[in-house]
């Protein structure tokens, strides 16, 4: 059984602290906006859906010391992390919400409006992880990189949720599991997290994917999404675009995975995607203790795009996009303004 990413009791959001996994589990005990945004900030929380749901509860937090407090408190995380656009979604959702609501009901309203996007992401993955699930072959070897889990949601996850509702169909599904340099979200979560669940689960460094595929064990890699562009173009985890290249030059299929909240349609392609950059020391910090010169330069771009066209389909809840990603991504978008009209 998988520990809650998050909790709410007593007050205050509890936030699984997901630098100490797979050795410990621990909980950050969080009672203002100020330590949500540093948990997103450190990583303690990550995954493009769960950093927008946790941001959602800081808000709530702040909310106590009435509007105002909360709107400070919404900017605030709103810098914390620029790629993922379910952060700034989830935070419009809240706006939006205290514009409307009364001042002696902020506090309440927010918390259901906080809770609402929590049961609607763990839906999301649910009927994502169905529609994906029918691409796989009865039985495959599957190639996932980063954590596009129930660990970067609230459940059931992106792309392992995909690989979840495939087994409950009754597949047979073996996972490859990139590392994911330099924080090693692969290594530390993904195959933890598929091994608590029993799957049949291979770690491998980042630079052994290509000898893979080579190979021709992989049916299909399955990544998430940070944002996805309105022609398809999709920011995810460094190491994806060489995975994608690498999976259409050895005729694999290469799917990504993501709620219709991960899409942003003012951005015409990849091209305009903030791309975070981190500290060196993430990348000079040696794996075993110890550390590189500090005089090394360093690039440490957190997420890279791959172009559309290198994406066989992307996997939402509203079903499965295929290309051309440019008219199917907003024929979707439009199908969901008019779901939500007629709620
Ligand atoms: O830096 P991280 O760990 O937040 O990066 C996470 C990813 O790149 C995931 O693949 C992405 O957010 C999709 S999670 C469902």
């Amino acid at each position: 059984m998988l520990p809650p990413v998050l909790y709410w009791n007593n007050d205050q959001l509890y936030i699984l602290d997901q630098r100490a996994l797979p050795g410990e589990v621990l909980y950050l005990e969080c009672s203002s906006a100020e330590d949500v945004a540093v948990a997103i900030e450190t990583l303690a929380v990550r995954g493009a859906p769960a950093i927008g749901i946790a941001a959602a509860y800081g808000v709530v937090l702040a909310s106590r010391g009435g509007r105002k407090s909360a709107l400070a408190a919404s900017m605030r995380l709103g810098r914390t992390r620029p790629t993922a656009v379910n952060l700034f979604w989830a935070l419009r959702r809240m706006e939006e919400k205290m514009e409307s609501f009364l001042d002696r009901t902020l506090y309440k309203d927010l918390m259901k409006e906080a809770n609402t996007i929590y049961a609607d992401d763990l839906a999301c993955n649910m009927a994502m992880g169905r529609a994906g699930a029918a691409l796989l072959p009865e039985k495959c070897t599957v190639l996932t990189h980063c954590n596009a889990g129930a660990l970067a949601t609230v459940g059931h996850g992106t792309a392992l949720g995909v690989i979840r509702s495939a087994r409950e169909a009754g597949k047979d599904v073996k996972v490859f599991a990139c590392e994911t340099r330099p924080l090693l979200q692969g290594a530390r979560l993904t195959v933890w997290e598929l091994m608590q669940d029993g799957f049949d689960v291979t770690l491998l460094c980042d630079s052994m994917a290509g000898s893979l595929l080579k190979k021709g064990v992989i049916d299909a890699v399955i990544v998430g999404a940070d944002r996805i562009a309105a022609n398809g173009d999709t920011a995810n985890k460094i190491g994806t675009y060489s995975l994608a290249v690498l999976a259409k030059h050895h005729g694999v299929p290469f799917y990504v995975a993501a709620p219709v909240s991960t899409i942003d349609p003012a951005l015409p392609s990849g091209d305009d995607i903030p791309i975070e950059e981190r500290r060196p020391e993430e990348i000079l910090r040696l794996p075993g203790g110890g550390m590189l010169p500090d005089e090394y330069a360093v690039w440490n771009p957190a997420f890279d795009v791959t172009e559309s066209g290198l994406i066989t389909a992307i996997i939402t809840e509203m079903g499965v996009l295929q290309p051309p990603y440019g008219p199917a991504v907003s024929a979707c978008l439009e199908r969901r303004r008019f779901e939500w009209s007629i709620v």
